[in-house]
């Protein structure tokens, strides 16, 4: 089976003062994670769509759901977890609950506040997801990237061209990502807040998809201003 998990747990601090948790603001009249999910519906590849939100807004999010008249029977809103991995498992719970986990199923994994994903990476990450297990989507990196452990001065400057930016959706073998996770110290869950690097340091090897660079997180004040450029049209994709 394939199933996709929109993650949609956090509280979005970074936004600031605003009345309510980053994905349920508006993008052009229609709360961001109504966008990312129309994403989803349109591929019909995708088994079940789960939709983890705060405990708290759990109802708020069904009646969002059904609103827009998306409340199809592949779609259900579950309570996310107290990190963005904790809401991970809290979806593969869910579907292990439900259908079982079997050996080839996978999960695409996308943060509900990226709403420009395309239909193009959604198909990679299934294809790829598949095939290799574990998929990752990234742009390559732009800015020379400059690593600094102290902040204060230069550690290294790594090679540009084998920087790339990590995006999101991230598709993986849900009983690998489980047996991995599991085998986690407490300490080290709390580092690894990426699945990707799960992964990575257990010697995985992770799958690169190729994202674009409008497909953006929307994280504070200021990106909601550049994801109602991109939406309206004026930024050029
Ligand atoms: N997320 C989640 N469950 C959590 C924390 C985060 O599903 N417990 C989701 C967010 O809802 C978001 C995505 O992970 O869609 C990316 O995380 P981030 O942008 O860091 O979101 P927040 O944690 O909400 O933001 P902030 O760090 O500013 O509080």
């Amino acid at each position: 089976m394939i199933y996709a998990g929109i993650l949609a747990g956090g509280k979005g601090t970074r936004m600031g003062n605003v009345p309510m948790p980053k994905q349920f603001l508006t993008l052009n009249d229609k709360a961001i994670i109504i966008h990312t999910l129309e994403k989803f519906i349109l591929n019909n590849r995708l088994d079940k769509i789960f939709i983890a939100v705060p405990k708290d807004w759990v109802q708020y999010t069904r009646d969002l759901v059904k609103k827009h008249q998306l409340d199809l029977p592949k779609v259900e809103v579950i309570q996310g977890g107290a990190d963005r991995n904790d809401t991970i498992m809290n979806v593969i719970a869910a579907i292990d609950s439900q259908n079982g986990l079997n050996d080839d199923d996978i999960l695409v994994t996308h943060d509900a506040v990226r709403p420009f994903l395309t239909h193009r990476i959604i198909e990679q990450n299934i294809d790829a997801g598949l095939e290799f297990g574990s998929v990752d989507t990234v742009i390559e990196a732009i800015d020379t990237i400059v690593e600094s452990q102290d902040g204060e001065f230069i550690t290294q400057i790594p090679v540009r061209s084998h920087m790339f930016q990590g995006q999101t959706p991230q598709t993986f073998n849900i009983k690998k990502l489980q047996e991995l996770y599991n085998s986690l110290s407490q300490d080290e869950k709390e580092i690894l807040t990426d699945a990707c690097k799960i992964f990575a340091i257990k010697g995985e090897k992770v799958k690169l998809v190729r994202g674009e660079s409008y497909n953006i997180k929307v994280t504070t004040p200021y990106d909601l201003n550049v994801a109602n450029s991109i939406l309206k049209g004026s930024l050029d994709k």
